[in-house]
């Protein structure tokens, strides 16, 4: 255990626990949030919000099966700690597959809001059908997260977030809204700027409305880092002493088990989620375990290094979990939720290739290893969910090159930013010359929203929701392109 968080926790376990001191201020300010569910159980999470120096302090909690709480399902007590910044991590179990539970803490005289969640259908089973929604890239100063206004409406059974949940960097002028503090490198400079992130209505009414599972991308902690490799000047000692805190505040802040409690610089957040045998989620971490990237920074031609065996994106063990995971799974439809583009695109017009460098495309081998497995081993409809880069995209994969020849082995959906990036636009841009030369790329677009899939046994739906604009409140939403898979054939077909 991370040697701070132990010292912590033996600390509280000595120290008395103690009512809240009396407060004016809801302590339940930062909401409440449920995540990682199973056919039995979910987490509830929430972090209380003393408003001075308060020691360990007695929570409790009522999962109900009505909104009324006239039924209640589970109850407990539980002690919020100053060592994991008085967050709370209900693992619930014991619960009935495949519905919907109402949960809320207590404190004092404090009662939280009432979230809303749901636990997964039996492994057994094939349910008919299932809604989720997935998002990524919400830059507080950049834009209103009206998109995810409009994805409260969608009835979702899990939201999936893909990353850069927060931005690490200075406040800025002349942007909708302002970051509270400096580039973030203590732990409490990460704290405020969750509990910053968390004072918009509309991402915490969501946390409220459905499940999550997260994924972090790289502004959780530090823009394009690779594993203990800053992008700031920073030592490598300065650098793992904030990745702790940035992984420590990431887990105080999201409803996540306790397998993921940090370990010093550490933290295990890849792990799988299912949804009955319908379809089975490997959430990845593309960031904490790969090697600098092998041909530098940018969009570039692939260097030889790229083809080098050991450069790795996933680190060697996750690789190794989510090859062997695949190979096993007997679920419908296999999801990949993960951060960065598996496709490779040519971004170059003309003669000569460029690729993103902090993409797949800049590890070419480990892509090609991912890509082949799925060619070789063919699990069942392989899907990739993607965030990064604030521009939505669909694209079919292909192993080796991506001629018209070369086999699709899996199709990967690209989820623009809910805010990072402004307003965006339907302009085509460079776009006209990238399909050109990239045929495995269906579908391209600049406005800001999220992602919305409908998946039943036979099919699967993406439809694309898109805001018109988040620098001011209150943007309709639309759906700006669908496609489907069809159960056993590869390969995207326009809705
Ligand atoms: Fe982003």
């Amino acid at each position: 255990m991370n040697r701070r968080i132990f010292l912590a926790a033996m600390a509280s376990a000595a120290a008395p626990v103690r009512a809240l001191p009396p407060q004016s201020k809801d302590p339940f300010d930062l909401g409440v949030a449920s995540g990682d569910p199973t056919a039995n159980g979910v987490v509830l999470w929430t972090r209380l919000t003393p408003e001075t120096g308060a020691g360990n302090l007695r929570v409790t909690w009522e999962a109900a099966e009505d909104e009324q709480f006239r039924k209640i399902a589970k109850k407990g007590r539980t002690v919020a700690t100053p060592g994991l910044g008085h967050s709370v991590h209900v693992e619930v179990n014991g619960l009935q597959p495949d519905r919907w539970y109402w949960y809320r803490f207590r404190i004092g005289p404090h009662e939280s809001p009432v979230g809303r969640t749901r636990t997964m259908p039996s492994a057994g089973s094939l349910p008919e059908k299932f809604r989720f929604t997935f998002a990524s890239c919400q830059h507080f100063e950049q834009g209103y997260f009206t998109a995810y206004q409009h994805m409260a409406e969608e009835n979702p059974d899990l939201v999936v977030h893909l990353g850069d949940y927060i931005y690490e960097g200075p406040p800025r002028p002349n942007l909708v809204r302002r970051h509270n503090s400096p580039e973030i490198v203590t732990l409490s400079d990460y704290r405020n700027r969750y509990a910053l992130y968390r004072s918009d209505e509309h991402l915490r009414r969501m946390h409220a409305l459905a499940p999550w599972i997260v994924t972090w991308d790289d502004h959780e902690l530090d823009n394009n880092y690779a594993g203990d490799i800053p992008e700031d000047k920073q030592t490598r000692a300065e650098f793992l002493e904030r990745r702790a805190n940035a992984y420590q505040a990431y887990y105080e802040h999201m409803p996540l088990r306790r397998a993921s409690i940090p370990s010093g610089s550490r933290m295990r957040l890849y792990r799988r989620v299912s949804f009955g045998g319908l379809a089975e989620f490997f959430v990845l971490d593309s960031r904490q375990y790969r090697t600098d990237q092998p041909c530098g920074d940018g969009n570039k031609e692939q260097c030889p290094a790229a083809l080098d065996e050991s450069a790795t994106i996933l680190g060697m063990d996750q690789e190794r979990w989510l090859t062997g995971g695949l190979a096993d799974s007997r679920a419908r439809w296999n999801v990949l939720a993960q951060q960065v583009m598996v496709a490779k695109v040519d971004r170059k017009s003309g003669p000569g290739e460029q690729y993103s460098m902090d993409q797949w495309s800049g590890y070419e081998a480990a892509r090609r290893r991912l890509t082949g497995f799925l060619g070789d081993r063919k699990p069942s409809n392989p899907v990739v969910l993607t965030g990064d880069i604030h521009t939505n995209w669909c694209n079919d994969l292909k192993a080796g090159g991506f001629g018209e020849n070369d086999a699709v082995v899996a199709s990967e959906f690209v989820g623009t930013s809910i805010s990072s990036g402004g307003d965006g636009s339907d302009a085509p841009g460079d776009w006209e010359s990238t399909l050109a030369e990239n045929p495995h790329v269906k579908f391209h677009n600049r406005r800001r929203g999220y992602v919305r899939c409908d998946v039943t046994p036979g099919q699967w739906r993406t439809d694309y929701r898109t805001v018109e604009y988040v620098a001011r409140l209150g943007a309709p939403v639309a759906t700006r392109a669908s496609f489907v898979l069809e159960n056993g054939r590869l390969g995207v077909q326009k809705a």
